[in-house]
C-alpha cells in the first residue's frame, strides 16, 4: 500500500517553483501522510535524539523507502550508527530546502549527512536551475552544521535515454559542489545504468524510478567506499 503511494508520489507532477527558493510541500489530495506532520516529526526528532544523531539522509520517496523497501540493509548498515532518514515522498529541492531552514537541523550536529534530491523536479525545472536548488541546500547545510561532512549524491538514473539526457546534466552540474573536503560528490549511475536506455532492472522497482531491495544493497555497496572514508575522517 505504501509502495503504491509512493509511485503515486513520483507521478503526480505539479506545478514547480524555484528549487533554490524554500517552500513547503503542498499537501495534495493523493497523500496519506501530512506533510507538515512528517517534518514536524523529523524536528521533533532532532530536538529529542540530536545528541545522538550521527548521520541524517535528506531526500525524497527514494531515501524514504530506506524506512520499508530498503529497511534491512538500514538496520544494519546505519542504524547500528546512529543514522536517521529524513526523506518524504514526492519532495523536491526547494521542499528539502525548506525543511533544512525550519528546524530539522536545530540541535544536532551530525558527522554526515547524505543528500540526495532532484528527481521531482526533473520535468519541472530546467537542469540549471535544479542544480543551483543543490547548491542551496549544500550551503545552507554548510552554514547551519559547520563541522558536518556532505555526501551529495547523484540523482539516480530513471526512465529511459531521454530523461537521463536530464539526469546527466543535473549531476553534471552539481558535481562541481565536491571541493574535496567538507563536501564530496557521488554519482552511483553505473551501478543502476548501463547505457544506451539499458538499466540494470532487478535494481529497480517496475516504475524505473524507484528501487527494488536489491536497489537499496547496490546503493550501500555502490557508495560504502567514500561513505566510510568520510566517516572516518577527522
Ligand atoms: C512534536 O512535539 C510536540 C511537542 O512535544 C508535540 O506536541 C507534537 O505533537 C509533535 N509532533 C509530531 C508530528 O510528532
Ligand atoms: C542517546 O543514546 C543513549 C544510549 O542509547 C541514551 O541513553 C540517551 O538517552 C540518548 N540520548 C538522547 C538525547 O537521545
Ligand atoms: C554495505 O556495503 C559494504 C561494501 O560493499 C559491504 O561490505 C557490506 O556488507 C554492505 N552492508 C550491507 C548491510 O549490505
Amino acid at each position: 500500500m505504501k509502495q503504491f503511494f509512493v509511485i503515486a508520489a513520483l507521478i503526480t507532477v505539479t506545478a514547480a517553483g524555484s528549487p533554490w527558493i524554500p517552500e513547503p510541500q503542498e499537501q495534495q489530495d493523493w497523500m496519506p501522510w501530512l506533510w507538515l506532520d512528517r517534518h514536524q516529526e523529523f524536528v521533533n526528532n532532532s530536538q529529542l535524539h540530536g545528541a545522538n544523531l550521527t548521520v541524517i539522509f535528506f531526500g525524497d520517496s527514494i531515501t524514504e523507502a530506506w524506512d520499508y523497501t530498503g529497511r534491512a540493509v538500514w538496520d544494519a548498515r546505519y542504524a547500528p550508527l546512529g543514522a536517521a532518514n529524513y526523506g518524504i515522498g514526492a519532495d523536491r529541492v526547494e521542499h528539502v530546502l525548506w525543511r533544512i531552514i525550519n528546524g530539522e537541523v536545530d540541535n544536532v550536529s551530525p558527522k554526515l549527512c547524505v543528500v540526495k534530491i532532484g528527481t521531482n523536479n526533473i520535468w519541472g525545472n530546467t537542469e540549471f536551475d535544479i542544480a543551483r536548488g543543490v547548491a542551496a541546500i549544500v550551503n545552507e547545510l554548510r552554514s547551519r552544521l559547520p563541522t558536518t561532512k556532505i555526501l551529495l549524491l547523484g540523482v539516480l538514473p530513471r526512465h529511459n535515454v531521454q530523461t537521463m539526457v536530464l539526469v546527466d546534466k543535473v549531476n553534471e552540474y552539481i558535481s562541481i559542489l565536491d571541493n574535496g573536503g567538507m563536501v564530496r560528490f557521488f554519482n552511483m549511475r553505473d551501478t543502476y545504468y548501463v547505457g544506451d536506455g539499458v538499466f540494470n532492472n532487478n535494481l529497480f522497482d517496475p516504475d524505473m524510478i524507484h528501487l527494488s531491495g536489491e536497489g537499496y544493497s547496490a546503493w550501500n555497496m555502490s557508495m560504502d567506499a567514500l561513505f566510510t572514508e568520510m566517516w572516518n575522517s577527522k
